[in-house]
């Protein structure tokens, strides 16, 4: 798939085949994730990787907007580490970026994905903090459904491009 291509044909996928992605592809779409830019390069991000069917339910049961996450093979929870990001609040840039690289690099593999919000909603954000049992410094960012797409969403190519968005020199 061409860069350019890839950045522009990527989108949300809710409707997924079963399937399990092996250890290894994870490994490499995670690699593509911790080439992300961040500040200082910190690197402030920790993974945590969802498999097990009954944890993906229980997620669906706990978060609002992902009743999809079942039928996805994997979910991957993406964190910020507070100690080890440049200045506080940074590991939420720094994770977002990541978190895109994932997502293109799933694409890249024909794999679909979809970015669902835990920050900044303190409901949320407390379940995942319990569920997981993260430590305080550990702050949980967002959750990439991931999997084999089903092929049912055929998704015209968006037309989002603005000129009106684009600002020379002063706003
Ligand atoms: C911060 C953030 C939170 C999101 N939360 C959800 C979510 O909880 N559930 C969901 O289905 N999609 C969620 N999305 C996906 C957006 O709905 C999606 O990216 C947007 O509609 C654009 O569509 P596209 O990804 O196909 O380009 C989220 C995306 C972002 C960036």
């Amino acid at each position: 798939m061409n860069f350019k291509d890839g950045l522009l044909t990527r989108r949300s996928i809710r409707n997924y085949k079963s399937g399990i992605i092996a250890k290894e592809i994870i490994g490499d779409l995670l690699k593509t994730a911790m080439y992300a830019p961040s500040a200082k390069n910190r690197q402030p991000w920790e993974f945590i990787v969802v498999t097990d069917k009954n944890v993906l339910k229980n997620i669906k049961d706990n978060h609002p907007f992902c009743s999809f996450i079942e039928n996805a093979g994997h979910a991957l929870i993406v964190c910020g580490n507070t100690m080890d990001e440049f200045l506080s609040g940074h590991w939420v840039t720094d994770c977002s970026a990541a978190t895109e690289n994932f997502m293109l690099a799933c694409h890249e593999k024909g794999l679909g994905s979809c970015w669902c919000g835990i920050w900044p909603d303190e409901g949320i954000t407390e379940y995942f903090v319990k569920t997981f049992n993260l430590p305080e410094h550990i702050k949980p960012l967002c959750l990439v459904v991931f999997g084999y797409p089903d092929g049912s969403e055929v998704r015209q190519p968006s037309s989002r491009f603005r000129t009106d968005k684009i600002h020379y020199e002063v706003f």
